[in-house]
């Protein structure tokens, strides 16, 4: 039994993101399924990531940089993708934390992580929607967050991350109405992986009760049981790693 059954035989996967936390354990975990023929994973690192195999095929991608987005449009053209899988992000850096206060607020951080948590997925979408399988299911999911939610933001702060986020879902949101009209059968959504272990949350996780603290590995396999299950009307929406719709 695999978790892909409905999808087509030898399925093409890109994974972007593939050195990160969460990208790196959905690589790993989708080399298990028997379905999966190739994943094309891309990261920063222009050399091959600690994972080897022989159906992984890895390339270089900088999300700040658009020519590097162009260059995997063309490097991918050609192939027939099934599943296209966003797990970048950025929450903090060596200059910057995430904004308790409105006086935290800084253009260099907001265009930093608007451009990639927001605008970098987006164009990327642009490059390999055409890319997705026609007819048939196919799917481009994007790790978006909880605290991208509008209506679900009752604590404040970490301004630049919720509305990027935000900003994320609503180009997923409208990318997948354009997507609808000639490609009836993709599925285009947001995820919220839970807070996982990762480089990302690490300075983050003090409060986080043990059990909600997912391991890389336990999120990917969440996040995999709800990409397999997505079904069209699921197109447009966010969901967390239990399947549950997150408001916008
Ligand atoms: N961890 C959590 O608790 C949590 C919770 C909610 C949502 N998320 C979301 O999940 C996603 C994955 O996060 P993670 O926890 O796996 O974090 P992570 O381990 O820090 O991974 C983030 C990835 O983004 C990549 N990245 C950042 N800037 C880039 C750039 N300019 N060009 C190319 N790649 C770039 C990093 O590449 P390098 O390896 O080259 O640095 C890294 O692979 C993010 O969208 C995050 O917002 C995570």
């Amino acid at each position: 039994m695999s978790r892909f059954d409905r999808f087509p035989d030898s399925l093409q996967i890109v994974v972007i993101g593939a050195n990160g936390g969460i990208g790196s354990a959905l690589i790993r975990e989708l080399l298990l399924e028997p379905k999966v023929g190739k994943i094309f994973s891309f990261s920063r690192c222009h050399e091959k990531h600690s994972v080897c195999h022989d159906k992984l095929i890895h390339g270089y991608l900088d999300l700040e940089n658009e020519i590097s987005i162009q260059q995997l449009g063309a490097t991918l053209s050609g192939e027939r993708l099934d599943i296209v899988l966003l797990a970048t992000g950025v929450l903090h850096g060596e200059s910057f934390q995430p904004e308790k206060s409105l006086r935290d607020l800084s253009l260099d951080k907001l265009n930093k992580l608007f451009a990639i948590n927001t605008f970098a997925p987006a164009l990327i979408a642009q490059q390999l929607l055409p890319l997705l399988a026609k007819k048939g299911p196919a799917v481009l999911a994007a790790l978006s967050a909880r605290v991208g939610s509008i209506g679900d933001n009752r604590l404040g702060g970490w301004y630049s991350y919720r509305a990027s986020k935000a900003a994320l879902n609503m180009l997923l949101k409208t990318i997948s109405i354009e997507s609808a009209r000639s490609r009836p059968q993709t599925v285009i959504c947001g995820l919220h992986p839970g807070t996982v272990d990762t480089a990302l949350s690490e300075p983050f996780q003090r409060n986080v009760p043990e059990k909600q603290l997912f391991s890389p590995e336990v999120s990917a396999s969440h996040l995999l049981d709800v990409i397999s299950a997505l079904q069209t009307q699921d197109s447009g929406k966010v969901f967390d790693w239990a399947g549950k719709e997150i408001p916008y």
